[in-house]
């Protein structure tokens, strides 16, 4: 207290006749280093007020502290655009008229681009619009691998393999925080799975935790300087990860050197011992309605507010542990809100309906064109027939968390009748109910009339596009339950296959976050894999049918055949989805193409398949040299040329082998790749760095990465089922 008394007063400096320069205290001068100005405030605040920094005061804020001009933490989800304002005390919505965003594509589409650039300028943009919203923390982007089709939440992830969503976490991360907005990379560790989220204990080998689950986390926090991370609600080896020794203290703080503040997931705190010591910062979520149910604030009662409080005061708990929270987040305060230089943010703007709109152009996937069927020629066709609930439904709705209040959300029908004017005829098909939180509502309508007046209008039709997939609803993709069923749910795939007996033009559009089952592959002539689009989903949709853009997404998992030849679902129940108290990921290091490489099994579509209304062709590549040491870089160059009428993108990809290794290696591992934009007929030389130590393996009896000597294959691909050239190196 004497110290502040002392700083208030050198604020009133007496002159004589010159007028006072008030002086400020160190921690609010933005001129002396962060770290000065942390331990400066630190050293004016009482032990209640470091406490209160700990745990929420509202559904989605903690307090600051008024008296220092501290201001209050405002946090938003995240990922895909900023959710609309959430009552104070409650999860409803508070029914702001300001707060209307701009949805972007969700992530696995921004994956699907495998563009760091566009990872960039989604960041930027969505942090430009938190900034505008006033946030402090954007919770996202969300890295958690895709380990098994039925995940409700893989659509807010980015896939299936840690060296891709690396690099295109990173630069999602920089840019929102540009905008003193702090990224907040979810969900830290292991939430794979929906089912039981808030209670399974994963079980995994160290070498599937170092290899595969944390390398996306690690790259947020060493590359892209990450200010905050939440904690996952799972268990992981028995202790819940918002306050897990391991995966917090030793890896993240200890290891990676994590310099910012772990925020739990909505109630994933569970013991005030636990949180305090076990590398928590801050808790949020943990009940609520203090206010309305309560004359006692249920704040006041979190782990880390009152309990917390008496356990420091008891000395039972050190107050150096306060004091490193509270350091933490006084560093991201400094970092956000109180950076003076931050700017200020837009919201809803064109430019930002532009950015989605190309992420969206850039990530979806054309599967199948046979007979290119793909693009449409508009002056062909005098009948087209749109069929589908996802033609008109809003994506931006439901899925949880994620959910979006778009200004604007182009539905695909409003789009491709926007191209084709009266040429479309539309019938919904199926029907589903609507989006509900944690309950699946189904649709009142008659599912045997909608499939009927479907199949009618495809009868006369030039060309079908059929557009559907999975929804946001409860048991598709969508957080708090995982799916019941890798097929299409509502009848789709009986849909399509009448629709594709009385017309065998179909253009079938997916719309998911996820694989799914199809087996209807070989009846219909051309597939799209349309992802959750966002603000612009129907005119990137339409312009990428239409061929006013040239589809160059690659698919960032495989598409299984069927669920059983996947590694999460080739074991027992404890492998997936658990016993409800374990799951035990036996599949290992094998996740994804991992694991159908290396046991042969064909998928339906590949980890970085995606086709193209041009080709490419891509030469014999060449290395700067045979021999490299652990610490260099390969340099793998090549050229590649589009052999065909129009420009496109292609992306070659390297996968790593080593052909000799003391401990099983998966046949082959990402380890670089590039997206390559051509002109018709223009050829580029490329050349992509490989980093030695990236081809090194965890190895569990040392606890360290080791890179063997002897000779690893450069396999330059494009898609993990598209081997064109081998090259192998020696590495001593
Ligand atoms: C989700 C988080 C989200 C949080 C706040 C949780 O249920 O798992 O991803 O950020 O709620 O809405």
């Amino acid at each position: 207290m004497r110290k502040f008394i002392v700083y208030m007063l050198l604020f009133f400096v007496v002159g004589t006749g010159i007028k006072a320069q008030p002086l400020k205290p160190i921690y609010l001068d933005e001129t002396r280093p962060i770290e000065e100005r942390v331990k400066n405030a630190l050293s004016l605040m009482t032990l209640e007020e470091k406490v209160t920094l700990c745990h929420a005061q509202s559904k989605f804020s903690s307090k600051g502290v008024a008296r220092l001009g501290i201001p209050e933490v405002w946090m938003s989800d995240g990922p895909h655009g900023v959710r609309a304002e959430i009552l104070w005390d409650s999860w409803g919505y508070a029914q702001w008229t300001n707060d209307s965003c701009t949805a972007f594509p969700a992530l696995t589409c921004l994956a699907a681009t495998w563009n760091p650039e566009m990872s960039a300028i989604y960041g930027k943009a969505v942090g430009e619009e938190a900034r505008y919203r006033n946030k402090a923390v954007l919770l996202g982007p969300g890295v958690n691998i895709y380990r098994t089709p039925m995940n409700g939440r893989n659509f807010e992830y980015m896939g299936e393999d840690p060296y891709l969503a690396s690099a295109m976490v990173v630069p999602y991360i920089q840019e929102v925080q540009k905008n003193g907005v702090a990224a907040c990379v979810k969900h830290y560790a292991l939430n794979n799975q929906e089912n039981w989220r808030g209670h399974i204990n994963v079980e995994l080998s160290d070498r599937a935790l170092r290899e595969i689950y944390l390398p996306a986390f690690k790259a947020a926090v060493s590359e892209g300087k990450v200010w905050s991370v939440m904690g996952s609600y799972n268990k992981f080896r028995g202790e819940h990860c918002c306050h897990n020794d391991l995966l917090l203290n030793q890896i993240l703080k200890g290891e990676w050197k994590f310099d910012g503040t772990v925020i739990t997931d909505w109630g994933g705190a569970h013991d005030t011992k636990q949180a305090a010591m076990n590398g928590l910062d801050i808790e949020m979520g943990t009940g609520t309605d203090g206010m309305t149910r309560s004359l006692k604030n249920a704040y006041d009662n979190y782990y880390l507010a009152l309990p917390f409080l008496d356990e420091l005061k008891k000395g039972t708990i050190p107050e150096s542990v306060v004091n490193d929270k509270a350091s933490r987040i006084l560093r991201m305060i400094f970092r956000t809100t109180m950076n003076s230089k931050r700017p200020y943010g837009s919201l809803a703007t064109p430019e930002h309906a532009q950015v989605a709109r190309k992420i969206a152009e850039d990530g979806i996937v054309l599967l199948k064109n046979e007979s290119s069927i793909l693009p449409l020629d508009a002056s062909k066709l005098n009948k087209i027939a749109v069929i589908g609930e996802n033609a008109t439904r809003k994506m931006t709705e439901g899925g949880g968390s994620s959910e979006l209040k778009a200004k604007v959300e182009v539905s695909p029908l409003k789009a491709l009748q926007a191209k084709y004017g009266d040429k479309i005829t539309y019938a919904l098909g199926y029907a589903s109910g609507p989006p509900a939180y944690g309950r699946a509502i189904p649709s009142k309508l008659n599912a045997d009339s909608l499939r009927k007046e479907a199949v009618k209008i495809a009868e006369t039709a030039d060309v079908v596009i059929f557009v559907g997939g999975l929804n946001k609803n409860h048991f598709q993709d969508c957080e708090g339950g995982d799916r019941l069923s890798y097929n299409l749910p509502f009848g789709q795939d009986r849909l399509i296959n009448e629709i594709q007996k009385v017309n065998k033009n179909v253009v079938v559009v997916l719309v998911s976050g996820n694989a799914v089952a199809m087996p209807w592959v070989d009846k219909v002539p051309a597939i799209v894999q349309a992802w959750y689009l966002g603000s612009e989903a129907g005119n990137a949709l339409a312009s990428v049918l239409s061929g006013e853009v040239n589809p160059s997404g690659k698919l960032p998992f495989t598409f299984p055949k069927q669920l059983t030849d996947c590694g999460a679902h080739s074991f027992d129940k404890l492998c997936f989805p658990g016993d409800s108290i374990n799951v035990v990921y036996k599949e290992d290091i094998l996740v994804g193409y991992r694991w159908y490489d290396t046991k042969s099994i064909m998928p339906q579509f590949h980890f970085g398949y995606g086709l193209s209304y041009t080709t490419f062709e891509v030469s014999k590549p060449s290395t700067d040299k045979p021999v490299y040491s652990r610490a260099e870089t390969i340099k793998m160059t090549f050229t590649v040329k589009n052999t065909g009428k129009v420009a496109g993108a292609e992306v070659p990809q390297i996968y790593v082998t080593q052909t000799k290794a003391p401990v099983l290696r998966p046949a082959k591992e990402l380890k670089g790749f590039k997206k390559v934009y051509l002109k018709a007929g223009e050829t580029k030389t490329i050349t992509i760095p490989v980093k030695v130590q990236d081809m090194a393996y965890w190895d569990e009896k040392t606890n360290k990465w080791v890179i063997d000597s002897g000779e690893f294959i450069l396999n330059l691909a494009t898609s993990a089922g598209d081997v064109k050239y081998m090259g192998s190196v020696q590495i001593k």
